[in-house]
């Protein structure tokens, strides 16, 4: 039989949907455990128990941090690691200085590797093992992401980012090279170990209705895909849109009438939204990506969690790396919950621990593998440090709960808080 390992520490998950249920759906255990196995969780329970029914397994013993599935980021740019935080500017603008410039590099195979392995070294020290990411348009950058991925044994997702307007020269395809690029890329890589091909618009402004409608004809060749793109993340987009599309009935209309809108669809921010679009993406059982940093670094707006999650919208929480102001998925919750309290409601730190493990990891449709340490899972687990500040350290040591103790970390936490971080079972930070 194969070594089973024991990890004790606090443990943490849900029985159901905080979101909706409120606290009543995690399950705190101050001295709990999980038993990996061949990589994957083959038990969870309290340490007495499973000391009792695995005295085989070899105890790492991790004291009072807080055990918990690895982070689940549903949607980033991982080539835009080395221009995150560039200073003053609105979307367009931004994308038009900072972004497209940093892209064009990636025509550079060699470069788009060192920034993919840069990336996810980033990604894993601040306890993300998961993530859907846009490339750019060059399939060299897919490549080098999802080879930086496998080097590292992670679950990974991501598409080649499809463009074929109003961008440089260096960084447009056209609506036929979009449509044959992504589907080699996707027939080399989705499945390929832990790899998902993501078919991968940018938004409707960077691509004709031509390149849309061959996109939406890739994604009707193979629905079992995630779609992803942007939608409705700033005013002034939204009117640009109006005027790329005349007939279109609304922003989302513009995905709609090109095959793109799916189930298996990802719209990043989805903050300035119609009524009708939000029956629409409700009607689907779409996934709408929560940005927090981003939203508040670059100006967009502040998303309606609780309308969209009351009227039954799945919601992933999402870093947006480098419109995002950070790689920290804890720094997300906290923004996160800060837009919240801008909007009269107060996000429960099991609201926002589940948003960024098991709820991104459904938006992506993962949840059945990672985001949740359920027996069968994927051993993808991070420990926390609740102290891991002199800061959130007296904080916490004042605490009245398990939620008093853990919400500093959420608010004030970083990397240093990420203890440990174990793929596969397999300790890489
Ligand atoms: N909309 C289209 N492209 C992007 C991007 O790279 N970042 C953000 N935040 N919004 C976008
Ligand atoms: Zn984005």
């Amino acid at each position: 039989m194969s070594r089973l390992t024991l990890h004790l520490g606090q443990t943490l998950w849900f029985a159901g949907d905080p979101m909706i249920e409120g606290p009543e759906a995690a399950r705190f255990d101050p001295r709990g455990g999980i038993v990996v196995q061949d990589g994957h969780v083959l038990s969870r329970g309290t340490s007495d128990d499973l000391r009792r029914d695995y005295p085989q397994a070899v105890v790492e013993d991790h004291g009072q941090a807080l055990i918990l599935p690895g982070f689940v980021d549903a949607h980033m740019h991982y080539p835009q690691t080395a221009m995150i935080a560039s200073w003053g500017k609105r979307l367009i603008d931004w994308l038009n200085t900072y972004t497209f410039p940093e892209e064009m590099r990636f025509a550079d195979a060699d470069y788009a590797a060192e920034i993919a392995g840069r990336y996810l070294d980033l990604a894993l020290s601040h306890g993300t093992t998961t993530m859907c990411s846009y490339c750019t348009i060059h399939p060299e950058s897919v490549d080098a992401y999802f080879t930086a991925a496998a080097a590292r044994g992670m679950r990974v997702l991501g598409g080649k980012t499809c463009m074929d307007r109003n961008a440089p020269d260096g960084l447009l395809d056209t609506a036929q090279s979009a449509y044959d690029d992504s589907k080699a890329l996707l027939n080399r890589w989705h499945g390929q170990g832990r790899a998902s091909y993501v078919i991968t618009p940018r938004f409707s402004p960077t691509s004709t209705p031509e390149q849309l409608t061959a996109l939406g004809a890739l994604w009707a060749e193979h629905p079992d895909c995630l779609m992803q793109t942007h939608l409705s993340e700033q005013t002034d987009e939204i009117a640009w849109v109006r005027g790329l599309y005349p007939e279109a009935r609304d922003y989302l209309d513009t995905y709609e009438a090109h095959g793109l809108l799916g189930a298996n669809g990802l719209y990043g921010h989805a903050i300035h939204l119609e009524p009708r679009e939000r029956d629409r993406l409700r009607e689907v059982g779409a996934a709408l990506i929560h940005c927090p940093t981003s939203n508040t670094f670059i100006g967009s707006g502040l998303f309606d969690m609780e309308g969209l999650v009351a009227e039954g919208q799945r919601v992933g929480l999402a870093t947006d790396t480098g419109g995002g102001s950070s790689f920290s998925m804890l720094r997300t919750m906290a923004a996160a919950y800060e837009i919240a309290q801008l909007r009269g409601m107060a996000l429960h730190p099991s609201a926002l621990l589940w948003l960024a493990t098991e709820g991104s990891a459904r938006s992506l449709r993962v949840a059945d593998r990672v985001g949740t340490l359920a027996p069968g899972s994927e051993a993808d687990f991070i420990t926390l440090d609740l102290g891991s500040t002199p800061a959130i350290a007296q904080r916490s040591a004042q605490a009245a709960d398990f939620w008093e103790a853990v919400f500093p970390t959420i608010m004030m936490g970083d990397d240093r808080a990420v203890s440990g971080v174990w793929v596969m079972g397999k300790r890489l930070g």
